[in-house]
């Protein structure tokens, strides 16, 4: 809390929290934005899992059904502000376990088209229970061309202790791998009590044996609404496991993509959080406009009331000030381990040299952040201090988001220090 204050202060030069306000406007401005992403939420699953906080309830035929035409009102609400289409440069769908619908994809995809023109790839995350050639057939047919598969890990024993039992993982990611996907990413959690570096190493080596041309691990964070059995190594010992993956991974050839992914060289990210501007659709799906942030009420219920009184399911905004939003800027272009200062003059509307010309030249001397072709690139030494830092703002900001939105559909106010 006290390191999140004094960051947020030092980047900020102000001490005026993150203020998320439950008012709303049912307009939206981004007739004109650049680097739009697009990203629709499914929030339903089979069962749930204990370590997962993201916004999922367990899946039921009817309530989906309602679900689905609530997303394609929700698309009208927002496409029909729009004078001409607009393109968009990707489309996520996240859960939740979005394959649950994919009879229905198609024609949310097809819903979307009608406002936005989708020029890159169109991504969906994956349970290994949804591999089947039925599923893949459709997925393939309504135009996804990007995968994502929560394996979590191959090890047994680490699955269990997540709560999972993972019958045939291996095979499912080899069919998958063989579907002619673009990208296949593989996601994996690591510093599961019990798990050794090699471990992580084999998992990580598996996945990419079988298929995955982007591997992401994800550190394992007890949030604490979960219900997890076991709570993660401590975070030395994450550090350690993320250091020596770095090594291997350098080592077998990959390239690391980011502060928790590595890819195979020559192929494409599978990424939706690094865009500068997206428009989020479905219950809590986040949207960023421009210095606007809205994040969409967590509540199934909530969310389709709204959207029958054809109003914006937005319950928390946020207007984010200059350097706020240069700070957002910052903190997913580190994660990225790229720092572009024109992107940043673009999203910012000022140099970076005038704004954090300071702070980059000591980071320079610090041996954290070095120039290439005009664009700060992050060292592993300044990635690692990133991933203990992540894990800290994870903690004390999406922690204490999430858990006011699953239980208030829309709060009044949440501050984020
Ligand atoms: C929306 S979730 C899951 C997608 C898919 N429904 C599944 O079950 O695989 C996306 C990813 O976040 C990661 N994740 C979820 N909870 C986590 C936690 N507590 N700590 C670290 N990573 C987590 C997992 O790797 C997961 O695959
Ligand atoms: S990990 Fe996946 S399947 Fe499990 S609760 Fe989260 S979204 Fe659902």
């Amino acid at each position: 809390m006290l390191l999140t204050a004094i960051m947020r202060m030092w980047l900020t030069r102000s001490l005026e929290p993150f203020r998320f306000k439950g008012d709303y406007e049912n307009r939206l401005s981004f007739e004109d934005v650049d680097d739009l992403g697009l990203y629709v939420h499914i929030p339903f699953c089979r069962s749930l899992c204990s370590f997962c906080p993201y916004c999922k309830v367990v899946y039921e035929p009817e309530t989906a059904a309602i679900y689905r035409m609530a997303l394609l009102s929700e698309i009208d609400l927002v496409g029909r502000q729009l004078r001409q289409r607009k393109r968009a440069g990707s489309l996520y769908f996240g859960g939740g376990t979005p394959a649950l619908m994919a009879d229905d994809l198609e024609d949310i995809i097809d819903r979307l088209k009608q406002y936005f023109i989708i020029t890159g790839g169109i991504g969906v995350e994956l349970h290994p229970a949804d591999i089947t050639e039925e599923n893949l057939d459709e997925l393939k047919a309504a135009g996804v061309t990007m995968v994502s598969l929560g394996i979590q890990s191959f090890n047994r024993d680490c699955l269990s202790k997540l709560g999972r039992v993972g019958e045939g993982y291996a095979r499912k990611l080899r069919t998958l791998g063989k579907a002619g996907f673009d990208v296949v990413d593989v996601d994996l959690i690591f510093a599961i009590p019990g798990q050794t570096e090699e471990m992580l190493i084999d998992d990580v080596d598996t996945a990419f044996s079988l298929g995955a041309t982007q591997v992401s691990t994800y550190p394992f964070i007890d949030f604490t609404f979960a219900d997890n059995d076991y709570r993660p190594l401590p975070a030395k010992e994450k550090k350690r496991m993320l250091q020596a993956l770095v090594v291997h991974c350098r080592r077998k050839g990959k390239d690391r993509t980011s502060v928790w992914t590595f890819a195979e060289p020559q192929t494409q990210r599978y990424s939706s959080v690094t865009r500068d501007n997206f428009l989020g659709f479905g219950v809590s799906a986040a949207t960023l406009l421009r210095s606007v942030f809205k994040i969409n009420t967590f509540s199934v219920e909530g969310y389709i009331e709204r959207i029958d009184s054809r109003e914006l399911p937005t319950s928390l905004t946020l207007d984010f000030t200059e350097r706020q939003r240069a700070a957002y800027f910052l903190f997913w272009s580190a994660y990225s381990m790229a720092v572009l200062p024109q992107r940043f003059e673009a999203v910012v509307g000022v140099p970076l040299s005038e704004m954090f010309g300071f702070e980059f030249w000591v980071l320079e001397r610090l041996g954290m952040v070095y120039k290439e072709n005009g664009c700060y690139r992050l060292t592993d030494y300044a990635a690692c201090l990133y991933h203990n830092i992540e894990q800290i703002y994870t903690t004390a900001y999406i922690d204490k988001m999430w858990n006011i939105s699953r239980n208030i559909a829309f709060p009044e106010e949440i501050v984020l220090r």
